[in-house]
């Protein structure tokens, strides 16, 4: 009977206590907790120390301690107003007197209530009430447990994004954009279509600067050479040199911000046309017919010091506003040197004589709606 009375004010202590956001993430009946992104549940049954660890692992858990002073703020608010003192996966050495976590870590000696650890007993349990921390009792009282797990807050890291018909997509931080995680080692691995490479941009990237941080690299796993790591200081645009690429967004134990959203385009590889002499003729990749999505082609020509170069574009049709051909004076990409960025249907007949010897073109594609592109030659003056 006061078994049964004191289950149902637990049972209602939990169901008011929502210390944490999205529960969705752990299985039903867990609460995930913000500070330390764990999955917690105490036990409608009370049981002994020994029954407990068991308890928790048929649930698909362990028997909770605190790893450090966020659980232990967590725990406190989590306990809050529970009339029991549940279990934690703590027990007295007694061949050295020492207390241990269930991992052989030390609980910090702050979390004891006033005049513990006592000869009370081997084991743990939290008092939840006044002024709350751990207590030593002994091991044969019946206590409700706390249990805890980790829930899945990675995607799969066997997932796979992109795929060789996929040329562009997005990806953002687990919990994006309200907030990522604490103690993540999430892993992305994205391919492209065979003959690409992969450019990632990450905008936003709001994260604790330098200390959670997303690394790339040059390859489908992370033994590949590393691309660098994103800062929200500088850092934020990548290119792979193959059709494959992969990310680890690591998070310590304290403070999530809102995260990122890395976009990731596939580029075809378009070798630079390189022209220099008297004149040449040059069009867009796969003139007459359509241009390909998210193509970059490089153009320089070149000819002898104190000569310019006269160029003429005597077709064109592209996409307006999202296909564009950017013409430079000179070598500088991108920059000053700009003269012309070119779009549309209505650019051709279009003719420009250079101040320097060098011209440089860029022409850039997004992702929809392909057009002829454009022809042109250019001679020397
Ligand atoms: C956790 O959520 C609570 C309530 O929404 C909020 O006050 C607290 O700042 C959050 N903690 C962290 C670490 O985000
Ligand atoms: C207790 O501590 C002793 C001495 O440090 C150690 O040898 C022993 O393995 C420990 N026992 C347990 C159950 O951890
Ligand atoms: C990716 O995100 C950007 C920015 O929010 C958005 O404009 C774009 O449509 C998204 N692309 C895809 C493939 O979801
Ligand atoms: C892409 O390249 C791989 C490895 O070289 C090859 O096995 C595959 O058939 C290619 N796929 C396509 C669609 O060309
Ligand atoms: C990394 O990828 C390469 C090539 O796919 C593979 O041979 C290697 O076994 C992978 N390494 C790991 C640790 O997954
Ligand atoms: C084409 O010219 C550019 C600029 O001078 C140079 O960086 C590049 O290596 C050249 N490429 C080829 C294939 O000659
Ligand atoms: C450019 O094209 C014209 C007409 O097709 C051709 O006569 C000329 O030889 C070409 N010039 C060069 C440098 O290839
Ligand atoms: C540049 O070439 C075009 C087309 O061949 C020609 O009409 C124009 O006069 C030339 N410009 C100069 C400054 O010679
Ligand atoms: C060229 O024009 C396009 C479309 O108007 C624009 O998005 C792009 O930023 C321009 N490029 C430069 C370098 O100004
Ligand atoms: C063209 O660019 C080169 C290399 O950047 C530079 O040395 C040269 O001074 C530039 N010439 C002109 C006319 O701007």
């Amino acid at each position: 009977m006061l078994a049964a009375v004191l289950t149902s004010i637990l049972v209602f202590g939990s169901s008011v206590r929502n210390v944490s956001g999205d529960k969705s993430l752990c299985p039903d009946g867990w609460l995930l907790s913000n500070e330390t992104s764990y999955c917690y549940l105490t036990s409608d049954r009370y049981m002994t120390f020994a029954e407990a660890d068991g308890y928790c692992q048929s649930l698909g858990g362990s028997q909770a301690f605190m790893m450090n002073s966020y659980e232990f703020t967590f725990m406190k608010s989590y306990t809050q107003g529970m009339f029991a003192q549940p279990w934690l996966g703590v027990t007295r050495n007694l061949t050295n007197n020492k207390w241990y976590n269930n991992d052989g870590t030390t609980p910090y000696s702050s979390w004891w209530i006033a005049g513990e650890p006592s000869l009370n007993g081997d084991c743990v349990s939290f008092k939840s009430t006044d002024k709350q921390g751990i207590r030593a009792t002994q091991c044969w009282s019946i206590q409700p447990v706390i249990c805890k797990q980790m829930p899945a807050l990675c995607p799969d890291p066997n997932k796979k994004y992109g795929g060789l018909h996929t040329r562009t997509g997005n990806i953002t931080s687990p919990g994006y954009p309200v907030q990522y995680y604490n103690n993540l080692d999430c892993f992305y691995s994205i391919t492209s279509p065979n003959n690409t490479y992969i450019t990632l941009q990450l905008d936003p990237y709001l994260v604790e600067n330098a200390i959670d941080y997303l690394t790339i690299y040059d390859g489908p796993n992370a033994t590949y050479k590393s691309l660098g790591k994103a800062t929200s200081s500088s850092k934020l645009t990548f290119e792979s040199t193959s059709n494959s690429v992969s990310l680890v967004f690591h998070t310590d134990k304290t403070v999530t911000k809102k995260g990122w959203l890395l976009n990731w385009n596939a580029k075809a590889y378009t070798p630079n046309v390189n022209q220099s002499g008297n004149g040449g003729n040059f069009t867009s990749p796969n003139y007459p017919n359509d241009y390909d999505s998210y193509t970059e082609q490089m153009y320089y020509f070149s000819v002898a010091d104190g000569f310019q170069v006269n160029v003429t574009i005597d077709d064109f049709l592209t996409e307006n506003r999202f296909d564009v051909l950017e013409v430079y004076d000179n070598y500088t990409i991108p920059g000053v040197n700009m003269i012309a960025n070119l779009t549309g249907d209505s650019i051709a007949p279009w003719n420009w004589l250079s101040q320097s010897s060098h011209v440089t073109m860029r022409f850039r594609t997004d992702g929809t709606n392909q057009k002829r592109g454009f022809h042109g030659y250019w001679t020397i003056q």
